[in-house]
């Protein structure tokens, strides 16, 4: 597994460690890890992005929203080596291959065990609705369909159910009601 990871290219700068936040070094060590795949590299930055806000407008404590922001940086690790093991990386796939990855590299930019433990446990079951487990757990699935029900180009009928079935924050439903026209015939809180 340890193979898996590029050191070269998920290794920062020596003056990066100091100029920027933890989450940004994530950012750029996954950057360096998906290269040169621009479609898995936008993806998880705008997954991140709403995962972020969503956790703003949800009032998550400091710790909680950084294990947030670091599971949705990284939650699609597992598709790549899913691919080149399987030919395949569907949801099941991607939540074996992917926990391993996301370990090495969060411990490998020193951070701490516990952290590691739930972002490893979100990696590994950010396709499972049933068992969602907690505001992290939540607002990374939300965040996640935000961008999978768009850039899957998915049917009016299927951004319904999936707002129906999968958002309850009230943050991820404001941001489907905005981007979403299926959205405008939900109700408003
Ligand atoms: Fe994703």
């Amino acid at each position: 597994m340890t193979a898996m990871l590029n050191y070269n290219q998920s290794n920062l700068r020596k003056e990066e460690s100091h100029m920027l936040n933890r989450i940004d070094q994530l950012l750029l060590s996954m950057m360096a890890h998906e290269a040169p795949d621009a479609e898995r590299i936008q993806h998880f930055i705008k997954v991140h992005d709403f995962a972020r806000l969503i956790g703003q407008l949800e009032g998550l404590d400091p710790a909680a929203q950084e294990v947030l922001e670091a599971a949705a940086v990284v939650h699609d690790i597992g598709i790549h080596p899913a691919e080149r093991k399987y030919g395949r990386s569907d949801g099941p796939l991607q939540e074996l291959e992917g926990p391993p990855l996301a370990r090495e590299l969060l411990s490998r930019l020193g951070w701490e065990e516990a952290v590691i433990d739930r972002v490893a446990f979100l990696v590994g079951h950010h396709h499972t609705y049933t068992e969602i487990d907690g505001i992290d757990y939540q607002i990374l699935v939300e965040a996640d369909f935000l961008v999978n029900l768009f850039e899957g180009g998915r049917s009016a009928e299927a951004q319904r159910e999936v707002y129906r079935r999968i958002f309850r924050t009230e943050g991820g439903k404001r941001l489907f009601r905005t981007m979403f026209s299926t959205g405008a015939e939900e109700q408003e809180p």
